[in-house]
């Protein structure tokens, strides 16, 4: 994580912070919350989902992300996820994946005990792509038919 962040990031960090007393982590314990932003400048927001099956639950990102599409928007600037009791939460490898999917916005979260900005390109440095790199795989650029 390789900045301080700026006014409007330690916000969106906070509304992460605020959201993550809604998650349902009986499991773990381990409550986070996520906001995602778009081009809109809305913020999208998503808690983690856990179930008793341990592998069906759901991480906070992919819920934000999943709100986002819902609203519309295909396109990621900031990305903000907090855990409960000012514990240290950097996205898990297969939510970075996900987020990729959707550009390279700037992750907000706390690590080392302090709130930090980095570009999920440096903390993701070779997502999986098909082999031309396009979004939504071989067949289409996502932006075409509904539903893909
Ligand atoms: N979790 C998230 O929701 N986001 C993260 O960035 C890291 C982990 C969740 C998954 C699981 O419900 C709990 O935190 C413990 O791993």
């Amino acid at each position: 994580m390789n900045r301080a962040p700026e006014l409007a990031e330690r916000l969106l960090f906070q509304e992460a912070a605020t959201l993550a007393q809604s998650a349902y982590a009986p499991y773990s314990g381990f409550a986070v919350g996520a906001v995602v932003v778009g081009p809109s400048g809305r913020s999208h927001h998503g808690v983690n989902v856990e179930n008793a099956a341990y592998p069906a639950g759901l991480c906070a990102e992919r819920a934000a992300l999943a709100a986002m599409v819902v609203f519309g928007e295909r396109s990621l600037r900031y990305v903000a996820v907090a855990a409960v009791d000012g514990q240290d939460c950097l996205p898990c490898g297969l939510c970075l994946q996900a987020l990729a999917e959707f550009g390279d916005p700037a992750i907000v979260a706390r690590t080392g005990g302090e709130v930090r900005v980095a570009q999920l390109s440096d903390l993701l440095t070779a997502p999986f792509a098909f082999g031309d790199g396009a979004r939504g795989g071989p067949a289409g650029d996502g932006a075409g038919e509904a539903g893909r």
